[in-house]
């Protein structure tokens, strides 16, 4: 019998079907629109009147046997599928967690926090300059002019005749005289930028500067203020020592050294022998500097003081060659962590 034949194909195809899809696929091949069962009942009408009763009913109990046998098979499907679909969801709540991995201050970044938390609790205030200056407020106004030799000491970036990259945050000495009168107490950290590369010097560096102008300012309200800032930057027993230099913008002008912090004095590789490193350059601002701000300097007098952010780091971290603050390698990075 033809109801017979398709009842046993369909439940073999039925029961090979590995998935829903599959499934629904035998079961729309039986029972869908232009499926074997559905094409059986359009069929009725060539089959003689007297038959056709008897035929109808054994198709629509078929139809119903096999609607029956697939909704249970659905059913069994569904909760296999979900069955595997959980077990490949299984998580291990026992499992050790994968870490974070946690990011850290640039040493740079923190040696500049670290100089700006000491200054700021010495009443210092924070002014940033821009980085692209003028020739006027990176050398002129800082009694550097165009024949001036000093220009020779710093090989600059120009960018035009009269507009390059600053060689020293200096300039925001400048900048901030001109915007506000004494009493200051200044702190201006910063990029800055010289033709200059080895070991030791690299094009581009931070600079963190320092500016008090006020009334009676002498050269021991500077050492007073540097000896503070050594013993809170390196160890509670440094020293600082000043020797004579030149720069244009101060007169007299001091070379600072500190005593060396790994020996204590007593001479090691890091001080070369000396017991002392050399941190900054320092000075008591000159007249002239002053007076193209528009400082009256004999009313007022100040001392100024510049430093390298990488070579404070180096030195307190023990850090050999500068390349390794640009070249962020997280091995070397990642020993700054807290
Ligand atoms: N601008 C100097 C440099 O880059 C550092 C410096 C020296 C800054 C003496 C000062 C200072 O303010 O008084 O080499």
């Amino acid at each position: 019998m033809e109801t017979e034949n398709i009842e046993e194909e369909a439940q073999r195809e039925a029961e090979e079907a590995s998935s829903s899809r599959a499934l629904y696929e035998v079961k729309m091949k039986f029972l869908g629109r232009t499926g074997k069962v559905t094409a059986l009942l359009k069929g009725m009408r060539e089959i003689a009147a007297e038959h056709r009763p008897a035929f109808g009913k054994r198709v629509n109990e078929l139809r119903e046997k096999l609607e029956g046998m697939f909704s249970s098979l659905e059913e069994r499907m569904r909760r296999r599928e979900m069955e595997e679909k959980l077990a490949g969801e299984r998580i291990d709540v026992t499992m050790p967690g994968r870490r974070r991995q946690r990011g850290a201050l640039h040493p740079v970044t923190r040696t500049a926090y670290e100089l700006i938390d000491i200054f700021s609790g010495m009443g210092f205030e924070v002014f940033e300059g821009p980085e692209v200056e003028t020739d006027h407020y990176n050398f002129t106004a800082l009694n550097t002019p165009a024949d001036h030799p000093a220009r020779d000491m710093q090989d600059t970036f120009y960018i035009t005749d009269s507009i390059l990259l600053r060689t020293q945050t200096s300039a925001g000495q400048i900048r901030l005289m001109e915007k506000k009168s004494p009493p200051i107490k200044m702190l201006s950290p910063g990029r800055v930028f010289r033709s200059d590369d080895d070991a030791t010097h690299s094009p581009m560096f931070h600079q963190m500067e320092g500016l008090v102008v006020d009334r009676h300012i002498t050269l021991c309200d500077l050492k007073g203020m540097l000896d503070e800032f050594a013993r809170a930057e390196f160890s509670s027993s440094s020293k600082t020592r000043l020797r004579p230099s030149y720069f244009p913008f101060t007169e007299p002008s001091v070379e600072v050294d500190v005593s060396c912090h790994i020996c204590g004095g007593k001479g090691c590789p890091l001080c070369k022998g000396t017991g002392w490193i050399e941190v900054l350059g320092a000075g008591m601002v000159n007249r002239r500097v002053l007076e193209n701000c528009g400082v009256d300097p004999d009313a007022y007098s100040g001392f100024a003081f510049g430093m390298g952010i990488e070579r404070i780091a180096m030195l307190k971290y023990g850090i050999n060659n500068i390349k390794l603050l640009t070249e962020n390698d997280t091995r070397f990075l990642e020993q700054f962590e807290d």
